[in-house]
C-alpha cells in the first residue's frame, strides 16, 4: 500500500471512520448532481467539464432498509425480553437477538461482559470502542489497559470484578450514545445488575453515571461520593469514577482517581468484615 493511501486510512481511523457501511463506495456527489439534473437544473460542473454521470440505478444501502425508527413498542419489547431473562446466559442471548437498536447494525459484536459474575464489585462503562467491538469484550483497548492497572493498584483484577457497559454495541466513530439508544438498552443493563446482584457498583465515566443514577451533574461533582442504586428491595452503594479514557487525556486527574479507588477499597473491606 502506498504511503499516501496508508496515511489517508490512518487519518480516517484517528477520526473514528473505521468501519465500512457498504460493500462498495457510494458517490453522493453524483447522486445529488443527478437529482439536480432531473429537476432541470444545471450541475456545478465547470463549463468545459463533462457533467457527472450518476448511477441512479444504484441500489439503496442495505442499512437504510434495516435501520428502524425506535418507538415505544421497541422499548416495550426490550423491557419484556430483559425481564424474561432469568440468567446471564439468557440475557446475553436476548441481547444478541434484539434488533431494536440500530447501533447493532454497525457493530461487529455484541459486547456483553467480562470478569467474574460472582464478584462483589460490578463496573459499568458507557459503550464499547473499536478494540472492544473487534474482540467482543469490554475495556480491552488502551483505556481498558489503564483500567486494569487502576484495579491492580487496589488488589483487583478481572477474576475479582465483573465488567460491562450500559450499551453493548459500539456507536460508530465512538460517538456518545443518543438518549434514545440509551433508553433502548436500559432494560438490559438494569436486568444485568439484578442478575449479578453486586455489593458495590462502580460507574465508569459521566455517561454511565448519569444513566444509572438519574443525576444530571457532571462527573467532577459525582465522583468520589457514594450514592445508591435501587435494585429490587436492595440499595446498592454506587461510586462514579473518572473514565480511564479521560485520565489518558488528563493524567493530572489520576490523583483524584486514586482517592476514589482507595474509597472503593475501604468499602470492599467494610463489606467483607460484616459478611
Ligand atoms: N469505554 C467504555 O466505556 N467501555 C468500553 O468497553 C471501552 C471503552
Amino acid at each position: 500500500m502506498g504511503n499516501a493511501v496508508r496515511e489517508l486510512l490512518e487519518f480516517y481511523v484517528d477520526a473514528g471512520v473505521d468501519c465500512a457501511l457498504l460493500d462498495a463506495p457510494q458517490d453522493r456527489f453524483a447522486e445529488s448532481a443527478a437529482e439536480k439534473a432531473k429537476r432541470g437544473k444545471t450541475t456545478s460542473a465547470k463549463p468545459n467539464q463533462e457533467p457527472v454521470q450518476a448511477n441512479i440505478d444504484t441500489p439503496q444501502p442495505v442499512l437504510q432498509a434495516i435501520a428502524k425508527i425506535p418507538n415505544e413498542e421497541v422499548i416495550a419489547n426490550a423491557q419484556t425480553l430483559a425481564k424474561a431473562a432469568d440468567s446471564l446466559e439468557i440475557l446475553r442471548k436476548s441481547l444478541e437477538g434484539f434488533t431494536g437498536c440500530n447501533l447493532k447494525n454497525y457493530a461487529k459484536n455484541t459486547v456483553f461482559a467480562d470478569g467474574n459474575p460472582q464478584a462483589k464489585i460490578m463496573l459499568i462503562g458507557e459503550a464499547p470502542g473499536r478494540d472492544e467491538d473487534i474482540q467482543g469484550l469490554p475495556f480491552v483497548g488502551r483505556s481498558g489497559q489503564l483500567l486494569d492497572r487502576m484495579l491492580k493498584a487496589i488488589g483487583l483484577d478481572r477474576k475479582s470484578v465483573y465488567i460491562t457497559n450500559v450499551i453493548p454495541w459500539r456507536p460508530p466513530g465512538n460517538r456518545t450514545p443518543t438518549p434514545v439508544e440509551t433508553e433502548l438498552c436500559r432494560p438490559f443493563i438494569e436486568r444485568h445488575i439484578e442478575l449479578v446482584a453486586p455489593d458495590i457498583l462502580v460507574l465508569i465515566g459521566a455517561s454511565s453515571a448519569k444513566t444509572l443514577t438519574g443525576r444530571s451533574e457532571g462527573i467532577m461533582r459525582m465522583r468520589g461520593r457514594w450514592t445508591t442504586y435501587k435494585c429490587g428491595s436492595r440499595d446498592i452503594p454506587v461510586m462514579p469514577i473518572f473514565h480511564p479514557a479521560y485520565l489518558l487525556r488528563q493524567p493530572a486527574q489520576k490523583r483524584l482517581a486514586w482517592q476514589d479507588l482507595l474509597t472503593i477499597k475501604r468499602k470492599m473491606e467494610e463489606i467483607t468484615e460484616v459478611s
